[in-house]
């Protein structure tokens, strides 16, 4: 962070949701633990026109009603006197000459400028060309740094159509496209798990794993974000990014070393080992109701929940099934993942005809109840040969306290002003993830053999087709965390 020069940060789209649900509250609390220094300008810059006391008001009420921060009123009195606003247009050259203009005067001489692209992504082309144009992007004595949000295009073609358009202004260093799943604590522990323990990394392999399941479900349905998730879908808005950053984690090969590269390097292989998905292997479904949402086109035909099927064309993970879902609307919130182990080869206690064993699995347990669970059968007491599944369990709140786990923005955005991409995906693995995606996006419009898009109820764990997929398979979808505990 410190090359002893002022830091500015401008975030475009400042008037949007993720500015005042995600980022103000993140710098504010780092500002609070001291992370940032008090020297940092932060300016917010959309079209609307507000005063910079209009636009603090609203950060601060934003703040309070959608990330559950009560601030101390001195810390924000203290962190508000260096929250700016400047009104301006995106494609009017005009209004990066004024905030330039503005920037130079609050930053007195040379500074390090942080810009986080927090609007539509449909502006980020012209965002980045403009910042170019005017100057804006230059890196050398002091720094200066581009923060994408997702999703970064539309698909392969138009991911790399941006990324020419961001390196014709940017240097690849001063790039940083973001995942905040990267930024949660319990998927970085993943790594911590999996490479600093040695009691899981021999079994994990398709010798004792009989298969996967990556679940990201949503009790909440669109909202008021249907302008833009009618055109994503569920697929493009979770898949290229969050799954495959999540699958990332857990089935990638140990890299050397815990650095940007080397790190990167191992998923990118990882995603590069997954077969083609095949159409027959995956669910779409709406909600019913969806269709009547402020903003979603007539007969829309956008899924809100997905479930895929894919495997790993590897040595550690061959004939390993990773069932992947994810949908809006359903019946709880709750990020984990769950690996199923196989079961034991001969059953030698004297149990009853209609014994089903349970197999185990250890749950890793991303969001909320964030922690780990590790399912296995043990006997019940007595003199019957009853058996009962019960769980080992890690809480983090109680282990490390109520408040121990922090907003994945704070540290990505700490990350970002340290020079660090260890966290943010490289243009690889970007292009790598919609490759993947992209073939069952476009079976889901042109195959024959496409699954119909089903309907399921607000509340529900998705259409009744995503319990038929899995068992064909002869599986069901798990649950480890939460109230599914023990
Ligand atoms: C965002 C998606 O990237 O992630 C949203 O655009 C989704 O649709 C959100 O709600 C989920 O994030 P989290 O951290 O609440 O799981």
């Amino acid at each position: 962070m410190d090359n002893g020069l002022p830091i500015s940060i401008v975030i475009f789209g400042a008037s949007g949701d993720l500015t005042r649900r995600k980022l103000v509250p993140a710098l504010f609390q780092q500002r609070v633990k001291g992370q940032i220094p008090n020297s940092i300008n932060i300016v917010g810059t959309s079209r609307s026109e507000f005063s910079h006391d209009e636009f603090r008001q609203q950060m601060f009420e934003g703040m309070v009603e959608l990330s559950g921060i009560v601030p101390d009123e001195n810390d924000w009195d203290e962190f508000s006197q260096d929250l700016w606003y400047v009104p301006g247009d995106i494609g009017q050259e005009a209004d990066y000459e004024k905030l330039e203009q503005f920037l130079g005067e609050k930053e007195g001489g040379p500074a390090n400028r942080l810009y986080y692209l927090a609007t539509a992504p449909r502006f980020f082309p012209v965002i980045v060309k403009e910042l170019g144009k005017q100057g804006m992007a230059t890196d050398g004595d002091r720094w200066s740094r581009v923060v994408i949000e997702k999703p970064f295009g539309h698909n392969l073609e138009s991911a790399v159509e941006l990324d020419e358009i961001v390196h014709a202004a940017f240097n690849e260093h001063q790039v940083y496209r973001i995942d905040h799943y990267m930024g949660k604590e319990t998927a970085q522990n993943i790594l911590y798990f999996r490479f600093l323990n040695t009691i899981f990394e021999p079994i994990w392999n398709r010798n004792y794993i009989d298969h996967v399941q990556i679940t990201v479900a949503e009790s909440v349905d669109v909202e008021h974000r249907a302008g833009y998730y009618d055109n994503a879908g569920v697929v493009r808005d979770m898949f290229p990014n969050h799954f495959l950053q999540l699958f990332t984690l857990l089935a990638m090969e140990p890299p050397a070393a815990f650095d940007a590269d080397a790190v990167r390097n191992e998923k990118v292989k990882v995603l590069m080992a997954i077969r083609p998905i095949q159409v027959e292997d995956t669910v779409r479904a709406q909600y019913e109701g969806y269709g009547q949402g402020e903003g979603v086109a007539e007969n829309s035909q956008t899924p809100t929940y997905a479930a895929m099927k894919l495997y790993v064309d590897n040595w550690r993970w061959q004939g390993v099934p990773f069932y992947l879902r994810s949908g809006k609307a359903l019946a709880e919130k709750t990020s984990q993942i769950v690996i199923v182990f196989k079961e034991p080869p001969h059953l030698l206690f004297d149990l009853p005809a209609d014994y089903h064993l349970t197999p185990n699995f250890l749950s890793l347990c991303i969001q909320p109840d964030e922690g780990i669970h590790l399912r296995f059968e043990t006997k019940v007491p007595g003199a019957s040969q009853e058996t009962k599944s019960v769980d080992m369990e890690f809480h983090y709140p109680a282990t490390f306290g109520g408040e121990s786990l922090p907003d994945a923005y704070e540290r990505l955005l700490i990350d970002v002003l340290n020079g660090d991409p260890s966290l943010f995906t490289r243009s690889d693995e970007i292009e790598r993830a919609w490759s993947i995606v992209d073939p069952v996006l476009e079976a889901w419009e042109s195959s024959p053999n496409a699954p119909s898009l089903g309907l399921y109820r607000k509340g529900s764990w998705g259409p009744p087709g995503a319990e038929a997929f899995i068992a064909r398979d002869e599986r069901v979808w798990r649950l480890g965390c939460g109230d599914h505990a023990g």
